[in-house]
């Protein structure tokens, strides 16, 4: 929070009294730990993009290799193992893509896009998926909402990946709840306008995120789980800054774990 104070004078110049102004400065503080990430993340851009070019190569190769062997064999246990190097280097070779999507900026394509629309879209996809289990859906959407200017693929990645992080964090069961605000606190300066940050928060009764994990969530490749890249909550950050937004995790008020 910031103050400013100032003496308040009445009609013959006496100090009748001071004029005390709080701004809340908790979003501006965000943006600027959002700039401060999203420059460490360029400075990334180069050196991750000479590794992705060096390494996808290779694994083109090994995976033709690969593909021709396994016509080649009868044995059973050798083709399983064959199987297990295609599937691996296109792990790899997703994972290598990711990196070169995070360091190397899509341009935006912006155009309106009803953000109810968009969530509805990445839940209705995750209910099919076999993670949801028996997982609660709670969804509070406030009605009077416009449409926000945005790139709708690279938003709908966005919520995905929050939301599929939910559920890999209920395991099945549990609450996962979503709703969207105005932010009526904070404004942007938009040309001669004053823009309004529309809130979106996906929130879930999961275990939380251990103090220790909190700083380095959005880094690329911080991950705690067995086959996550640790790539998802990094794209998301960069799709966010992108569109001139701040993402950020909060605790939930009884200590549980929220994404936002
Ligand atoms: N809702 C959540 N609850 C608890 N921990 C979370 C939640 N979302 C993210 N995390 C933590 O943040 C880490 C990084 O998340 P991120 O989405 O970047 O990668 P990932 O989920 O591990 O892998 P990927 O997204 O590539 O599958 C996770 O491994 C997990 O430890
Ligand atoms: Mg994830």
């Amino acid at each position: 929070m910031s103050a400013s104070c100032a003496p308040l004078h009445d009609g013959d110049g006496t100090v009748a009294g001071a004029v005390l102004v709080l701004r809340d400065l908790t979003l501006q503080r965000a943006l600027e730990a959002t700039g401060r990430r999203a420059e460490r993340l360029a400075g990334l851009g180069s050196v991750a993009l000479g590794l992705a070019h060096e390494i996808k190569n290779p694994l083109g190769g090994i995976k033709g290799a690969a593909q021709l062997l396994r016509g080649a064999i009868d044995d059973p246990e050798l083709v399983r193992c064959t199987d297990i190097i295609i599937r691996e280097v296109e792990r790899l070779d997703g994972l290598v893509e990711h990196l070169r999507e995070l360091t190397v900026p899509p341009r935006l394509e912006l155009e309106p896009v009803n953000i109810h629309r968009v969530l509805n879209d990445v839940l209705a996809l995750q209910r099919q998926a076999p993670a949801w289990g028996e997982t609660t859906l709670r969804v509070e959407f406030d009605p009077s909402l416009p449409a926000v200017s945005g790139d709708r693929a690279q938003l709908t990645q966005v919520f995905l990946n929050l939301v599929k992080n939910a559920l890999e964090a209920l395991g099945g069961r549990g609450e996962i709840r979503v709703s969207t605000r105005i932010e009526t606190r904070y404004h942007v300066r938009r040309g001669r306008g004053r823009g309004q940050f529309l809130l979106v928060v996906v929130e879930d009764t999961g275990p939380g995120v251990p103090p220790d994990d909190v700083a380095q969530l959005f880094s690329p490749f911080f991950s705690t789980k067995a086959s996550g890249s640790g790539l998802g909550l990094a794209l998301c950050h960069r799709i966010v800054t992108e569109h001139g937004g701040t993402i950020a995790h909060e605790p939930r008020p009884g200590g549980e774990p929220a994404g936002e």
